[in-house]
Order: C-alpha cells, then sequence, then structure tokens
C-alpha cells in the first residue's frame, strides 16, 4: 500500500534532495513494519512473564466485563490530560447510560506542583461536583471509579502506584504511592463522602465502555495526547501473577505502549525524534508515544521545519527581511501545534491558502512560496503517516498475539488523533492490509468517545458487586 504524498513540482535541486532524504528518514517499509511487530509481540511476552519490562504489560484486577444489563448509579473521574472530568454516572440496564458531568481544567502549576496539592483539587472538585448535583444521593459514601492515566502498577481493583509521570505531568511526591490513598486521604480530610473503589487506565476504561455497547470487544485504545492500548487477557498468559486466584478466566491487561522499545531495537528514530525526547521532560521514555501520540507530532513537525530553514531551504523569501519577531513562534518549543498539522492535512485548496493562513495568523511567518508550503505539507504527511502505520502495528500485534485474525475483533478507540485527524483511520486500515492481509477487513474499528468516564464507573460498579 503507498500512501498519497504531496508532489512538490518546483523545488529546486537542493530542496529536492532534503525533501527525499527526510522522507526515507520517516517512511516505514512493510518489512520494517512486519518487523516492528513482530518484536512488539516477543515484548507482550516479556512484559506478561515479569515485572519492570519497558512494554510493561499491567494486570487491571477488573473482575469481568460487563454485561449491559446491569443497574446503578456510580461517580467517576477521570484524570489524564487537559482537564479534570467528574462524571455521575446511572446505568440503566438494556446498555442504556445517562452521564452528567462538570470538567476542571488543570492548571500546569498543579500539573508540576506538589501530588498533595493536585490531589486536593480533585477532591475539591468532587466535591464542588456533588454540591451543585444536589443531596439527591448523598445518604451514605459514594462509590467512585477512578480513572487515572498514567503508568501504574496495580496490586489489587482499589490499589495501585504510579511509576512515573508521562505527558507533561511531574507533580512531586506521587512516584511510588498508592495513588487510590493520595486521593483517599484529600477526599477524608475535606470531608467529602466518597469511596475510591476502582481505580483504571483510560484505556481500560474505554475497553470496559465499549464493551457494555458492544460485548466480546477485544481492546481499548487511546489515540489522543498520549497514546495506549489495553485488551482481554487469559489469565493464565499473565505469568507474573503466579498463583492469583482470580474470579475469572480473562484479564483486561493495560499494556503501557507508549513505553514500547525504549531500548531502541526496531524503532527508527529519527535526529528530529532524538531532539525532541532529548529536550522533553522524560528523555529516553515513552518513545513509542513519542512518535504517534497527538502531545508531540507538532514537535517533531517543528524541528523538521526549523532544520530547513537552518539549511536554507524553506523561506528563502524571507530570509533577507526576517526578524525575530518572524520566527519567534516557530523557535519555541511545542510552538507548532498538532492541530496546525491536522488542519494543513486537510488543505485541499491549490495554493495551500489554509496552510498560509496559519503560517501567517499563528506563527507570524507573513512570506512564503507555494513550494515552502508544499514542503510543510510533506512534512505533516510524513508524520501524520508514520504514527498511524506505528498505532496500526500495535494494534494487529495484539490481534495476532490473541489469535483475532481470523475470526475478527472490535476494537474501541478514543482521542482526537483518531477522531479528527485527517485519513488517521483510513492509514490505519491501508497499514492492516499490509500486516493482516484479506482479513483486515474483520478488524471493526469505532470511536468509542469519553469511554473512559463510563468505564471508570462500571469498574467501580463491578468492585461494589464483588464486595457484596
Ligand atoms: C500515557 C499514559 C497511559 C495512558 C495514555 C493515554 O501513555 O502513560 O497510562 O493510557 O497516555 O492517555
Amino acid at each position: 500500500m503507498s500512501f498519497h504524498l504531496i508532489d512538490i513540482k518546483d523545488a529546486n535541486e537542493l530542496q529536492r534532495a532534503a525533501i527525499l532524504d527526510i522522507t526515507r528518514q520517516f517512511e516505514l517499509t512493510t518489512k520494517k513494519i512486519h518487523d516492528i511487530k513482530q518484536h512488539f509481540i516477543n515484548e507482550m511476552h516479556k512484559g506478561l512473564e515479569k515485572h519492570g519490562n519497558s512494554l510493561a504489560m499491567i494486570p487491571s484486577y477488573v473482575p469481568g466485563t460487563p454485561t449491559g444489563k446491569e443497574i446503578g448509579t456510580f461517580l467517576a473521574l477521570d484524570l489524564g490530560g487537559t482537564n479534570l472530568r467528574v462524571c455521575q454516572i446511572t446505568f440503566l440496564g438494556g446498555s442504556e447510560i445517562k452521564i452528567k458531568q462538570q470538567k476542571y481544567k488543570v492548571l500546569e502549576s498543579l500539573k508540576t506542583g506538589e501530588a498533595r496539592a493536585l490531589f486536593d483539587f480533585i477532591a475539591e472538585s468532587i466535591d464542588r461536583f456533588l454540591t451543585d448535583l444536589g443531596d439527591e444521593h448523598n445518604d451514605g459514601k459514594l462509590d467512585l471509579g477512578f480513572t487515572f492515566s498514567f503508568p501504574v502498577e496495580q496490586t489489587a481493583i482499589n490499589k495501585g502506584t504510579l511509576l512515573h509521570w508521562t505527558k507533561g505531568f511531574a507533580a512531586t511526591g506521587a512516584v511510588g504511592k498508592d495513588v487510590v490513598e493520595l486521593l483517599q486521604d484529600s477526599l477524608n480530610r475535606k470531608n467529602v463522602p466518597v469511596r475510591v473503589a476502582a481505580l483504571v487506565n483510560d484505556t481500560v476504561g474505554t475497553l470496559l465502555a465499549y464493551t457494555y455497547i458492544i460485548p466480546n470487544a477485544l481492546m481499548g485504545v487511546i489515540l489522543g495526547t498520549g497514546t495506549n492500548g489495553a485488551y482481554v487477557e487469559k489469565v493464565k498468559a499473565i505469568k507474573k501473577l503466579g498463583n492469583f486466584h482470580f474470579n475469572s478466566e480473562d484479564m483486561i491487561v493495560n499494556m503501557e505502549w507508549g513505553g514500547f522499545d525504549n531500548e531502541r531495537k526496531v524503532l527508527p528514530i529519527t535526529l528530529f525524534d532524538n531532539k525532541l525526547d532529548r529536550e522533553s521532560i522524560n528523555p529516553r521514555a515513552q518513545i513509542f508515544e513519542k512518535l504517534i501520540s497527538g502531545m508531540y507530532l507538532g514537535e517533531i513537525a517543528r524541528n523538521v521545519i526549523i532544520h530547513l530553514i537552518d539549511s536554507d531551504l524553506l523561506f528563502k523569501e524571507i530570509h533577507f527581511q526576517f526578524s525575530n519577531i518572524t520566527y519567534q513562534r516557530i523557535n519555541q518549543q511545542w510552538g507548532f501545534e498538532t492541530a496546525y498539522l491536522s488542519r494543513i492535512e486537510a488543505d485541499l485548496t491549490p495554493n495551500l491558502d489554509n496552510t498560509n493562513s496559519i503560517l501567517k495568523n499563528d506563527l507570524n511567518v507573513y512570506e512564503s512560496s507555494l513550494t515552502d508550503r508544499q514542503i510543510i505539507k510533506r512534512i505533516c504527511q510524513l508524520i501524520g503517516i508514520r504514527a498511524a502505520r506505528l498505532a496500526a502495528t500495535g494494534l494487529a500485534a495484539v490481534i495476532t498475539h490473541r489469535k483475532a485474525v481470523e475470526s475478527g475483533c472490535s476494537i474501541g478507540i478514543d482521542g482526537t488523533l483518531f477522531e479528527f485527524y485527517p485519513h488517521f483511520e483510513q492509514r490505519i486500515r491501508g497499514t492492516f492490509d499490509e500486516l493482516i492481509g484479506s482479513n483486515a477487513d474483520k478488524i471493526a474499528l469505532g470511536l468509542a468517545r469519553d469511554g473512559s468516564g463510563v468505564g471508570a464507573a462500571i469498574a467501580a460498579m463491578m468492585a461494589a458487586k464483588n464486595r457484596e
């Protein structure tokens, strides 16, 4: 399968050579993705066998999957990105759900300050949410499902220590601690009548929510600010659980696939990725995530763009009149947003007018030639295609490992990349054709929007049922 790339007709020879070189660096051949897929499967085995693998394969301890018939009201909390989401979710049976929810912005100072302040903020937000709801359900302790979208080594449905932060969070005093305890302490101190009944990763939540609607779904995946996947595994295959007794044959596993191949054995890492990684707050970690997810794609593009500016191959027209103002935005780390990539990839105007308006209005680059804009579009395409192909490779590895190629399976996916980034799904599908062949159309990919909140409430419901 070849992916459509914009033609850059009027590029001069030097530009052509540079574009060819960059195209080669970002391209993933069919052989390469087969190798990556195989390495992924090997790493899954390793992660299931022992703790501390870079593909962490974390057992979720969620007792079973829902049938869609359950009823009851539960609280859910979702922390993992820009916003904190607090929800009250009522299961009405027959796969019907009623949701009331509120979002609270998580300030940068909370993300990187002291963990206690972050957890106090969460407890206060829950308190505010309950006050706004009124007293209708406040007769006793409410059960809450906590979606915490970071790598947590779980030891029970309501216990888990934070391994390390990802996605720009760095609050001190949380790594190595049980995040349920941290939250429960804050709730108790503030007299909020809530019991943290279940802790789930967002991928696990997404899978549970998807299963409530599509029974027997195989995977829950996030393709957004970060990326990760969870899937249903046979308990006996999770060797590192030892003789642990679990009341079901299957358990959902949170792969933490963002850390896949941190050792860099198979992933082709470019100079531009290395620069991003070195300048990030978690160098040498989450390398797979850094090649795929929304938090990073814009920055990779910026690195390529400044390389071409510095090589005198881009924006030549303005070189003689450039000022600090012109390059201020583009010189800034994170100054090129992933949303621009998305808009540039969607720009089908012959003169790339929408790309021009991003350059002018968002980046203060007032003069650019059509060739400049075509080069920029090519860069965005290369980065977008690589991201989708790598995501597809991870999916195909799980599908193969679970022997679901021939029988087919359903996968619920949430996240802005999957929902909004042009051609993302189509590029995943194209890559499936290469990796899975004629069975590729038996793989159903569905949008599972905001599933993690509902999923956390389902986990709380199942934990409460188990307690009875
Ligand atoms: C990061 C987190 C992971 C989460 C993913 C998607 O990779 O480490 O726990 O599932 O982002 O939000």
